[in-house]
């Protein structure tokens, strides 16, 4: 029985890595996947990858450095699927460090 079946899981960073990982990992759950990179053509694929093996997903840009692409994001994701179940804040981004 699938775990997350019709749960909206929200992941950033997803293009690659653990973020592509844990997308996969949501939507073999049967969650509907929302897809999010800096990176459009890795992104795209990670959502092919999951439609591939009869996954829900769908693919949205965005740049967690900027915060009005986070709130773009998540507007994104409420008005088209009604609401956000989890979010998988993977994307890190460096801050300099002060000394
Ligand atoms: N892999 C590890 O051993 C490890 C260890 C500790 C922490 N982390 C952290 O976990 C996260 C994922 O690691 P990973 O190894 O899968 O990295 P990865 O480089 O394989 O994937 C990172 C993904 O994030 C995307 N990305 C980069 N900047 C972005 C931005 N500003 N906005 C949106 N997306 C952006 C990239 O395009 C890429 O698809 C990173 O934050 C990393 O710092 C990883």
């Amino acid at each position: 029985m699938p775990r997350f079946t019709d749960q909206v899981v929200l992941i950033t960073g997803a293009g690659s890595g653990i973020g592509r990982a844990t997308a996969l990992y949501f939507a073999r759950e049967g969650a509907q996947v929302i897809v999010s990179d800096i990176n459009e053509s890795s992104g795209q694929q990670t959502t092919s990858f999951i439609k591939a093996e009869a996954g829900r997903a769908s693919f949205i840009l965005c740049d967690v450095a900027r915060p009005e692409q986070i709130a773009s994001l998540v507007q994104q994701v409420v008005s088209e699927y009604g609401h956000l179940d989890i979010a998988i804040n993977n994307a890190g981004i460096g801050v300099p460090c002060r000394r």
